[in-house]
């Protein structure tokens, strides 16, 4: 893996030969930035990573056992763990997906060879040989020093198994469960951060209606108190617009959760005719970015209604299935969703994390669909070759405002046109950390044409600033298996600064983050 050099400081004197706007006033592209009203905490968990038992995410994905000629740890490969160690990963979810509502968790504890092997119904019907399990997953979030966010069975798993799980990883008591766990060889409990209460229970989690699964959450749920310990209860919530099921979610469970989940994929085209990942025109590139625009919406949505019923805004949103999703790459197994990852995704990804942010008061969880090897990966893998895709980057690039105090900004912009729609061309986000440095990320969604955007800082003065730069020549441009990277992280320099404000020359098709 390459690691890239951020950091460029531009003393303010090189900057003043550039040509500046006089006024802010003349300017198109304005984003203001409101220190003033900065006080939210932006959860790092809004940067969280999904892994699913799916195609090749665990297995020849993270996972490639002890045995492998692939260098790993403990059967982790190497080169994994350092970009996600690199990106700062802060959770991660699994088993499903779909997969987490058939999936037993005690097929998959004690020795390799007595673990029971099954059918993986959702995803091409493959062997599912158990390996991966309880102990390897909460071990690798020990090792990337990353919170776990395990999705519990209520599709087809009992409320006694649920709550065994619980008391197996997180308990300290003397108990059957914890006596199991230390014949398997973990004395200690682990920390489970999340526990989701079954997964799309409107759909693969059991096809139940709202009132059917709020009853079933609240059962289950009160067996994972008496069990888990510190555990943070996730209601299975609504896909895209369907705020009837956060309604009644929200009537019958409300407070009993801390969080409710949302799912929202983005897709070119239709569930039967999705459209290809790599092979699109600028049409695809727009329709994408508009309908990932809608998420803002989407949250909107879904929050006024669950602030009908929690007045005190104490259950979090957690959008823990999102990205884009395509058509299979030509000739991959169609049950194993494997998707190649170019600049449009990197464009998906950095509007979402930026409307994330815009809500960081009440999303408190994100967890983009899939970490290896399937939607919006972040990895993809081929026997021992690995890619960094550019929706990787973005992750990266973005680490700065994990934990920091969201700074809300107004947007002011040209639109970005395509026969005869439009959208704004303009995407923004800020925040402060706790060193006092504001970090600032920029999205120009408009393929054809640069955009200066002035920033107005606000009451901050401006000293120095960095900057980097995420774009590549083709609105597909990709990173491939055995070939130079053609999207990857480059030093920005097209800032300039006048009277405390900033000018920042963004190329078309570009994602930009500044540090102040
Ligand atoms: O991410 C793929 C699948 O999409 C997940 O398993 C499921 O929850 C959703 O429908």
């Amino acid at each position: 893996m390459k690691i890239f050099k951020r950091i460029l400081f531009i003393p303010l004197f090189i900057l003043s030969g550039f040509q500046i706007l006089s006024a802010q006033s003349k300017a198109e592209n304005v984003v203001v930035l409101n220190t003033e009203s900065s006080k939210t905490l932006i959860s790092k968990d809004i940067y969280g990573q999904f892994a699913e038992h799916l195609g090749h995410c665990i297995y020849d994905g993270i996972w490639v056992g002890e045995n492998s000629a692939i260098p790993n740890t403990h059967g982790y490969r190497n080169d994994i763990i350092a970009a996600l160690k690199d990106m700062n990963i802060p959770v991660l979810r699994w088993p499903g997906g779909c997969f987490a509502d058939t999936y037993h968790w005690k097929d998959g504890i004690g020795p390799l060879d007595k673990r029971a092997s099954i059918v993986n119904v959702n995803w091409g019907g493959v062997t599912e040989d158990n390996s991966f399990g309880t102990h390897e997953f909460l071990n690798l979030c020990e090792i990337l020093g990353c919170d776990a966010y395990i999705s519990g069975n209520v599709g087809s798993g009992t409320v006694q198994e649920m709550a065994e799980w619980a008391e197996y990883m997180t308990s300290n008591s003397e108990s059957p469960m914890t006596k199991l766990r230390k014949q398997n060889g973990r004395e200690k409990p682990w920390k489970v951060k999340y526990f989701g209460i079954g997964n799309e229970a409107w759909g693969c989690g059991g096809n139940m209606t709202p009132e059917y699964y709020s009853n079933l959450c609240r059962q289950y749920g009160t067996y994972l108190n008496y069990a888990g310990h510190g555990i943070l209860k996730i209601a299975s919530g609504a896909s895209d617009n369907d705020v009837n099921w956060t309604d009644v979610v929200m009537k019958n469970v409300g407070t009993n959760v801390q969080g409710v989940s949302l799912h929202y994929y983005t897709l070119p085209g239709n569930w039967e005719k999705k459209g290809s990942a790599t092979d699109f025109t600028q049409g695809a590139w727009f329709t994408v970015l508009k309908k990932t625009l809608l998420m803002d919406t989407l949250i909107d949505r879904h929050l006024a209604v669950m602030d009908k019923y929690d007045k005190k805004k104490q259950v979090g949103l957690m959008v823990d299935e999102w990205g884009t999703w395509y058509d299979v790459e030509p000739g991959t197994n169609p049950g194993f969703l494997f998707q190649q990852n170019t600049l449009r995704d990197a464009m998906v990804a950095a509007v979402n994390l930026n409307i994330f942010n815009n809500h960081a008061d009440r999303v408190k969880m994100a967890n983009i669909a899939q970490v290896v090897n399937v939607l919006q990966s972040m990895i993809l893998t081929r026997g021992n070759q690995l890619v960094l895709t550019p929706t990787y980057y973005v992750f990266k690039m973005f680490k700065v405002h994990q934990g920091a105090t969201l700074i809300p900004v107004s947007v002011t912009c040209r639109n970005y046109e395509f026969n005869n729609e439009t959208i704004p061309s303009i995407n923004a986000s800020a925040s402060k950390d706790s060193k006092g440095k504001i970090h600032i990320t920029l999205v120009n969604l408009d393929p054809n044409a640069e955009n200066t955007v002035t920033i107005d800082p606000g009451s901050m003065k401006v000293s120095s600033i960095s900057g980097e730069i995420l774009t590549s020549e083709a609105i597909n441009s990709f990173n491939d298996f055995g070939t130079p990277e053609k999207v990857k992280l480059q030093k920005f320099t097209q800032i300039n600064v006048k009277d405390n404000v900033l000018q920042v020359k963004m190329p078309s098709k570009s994602i930009v983050e500044l540090e102040i």
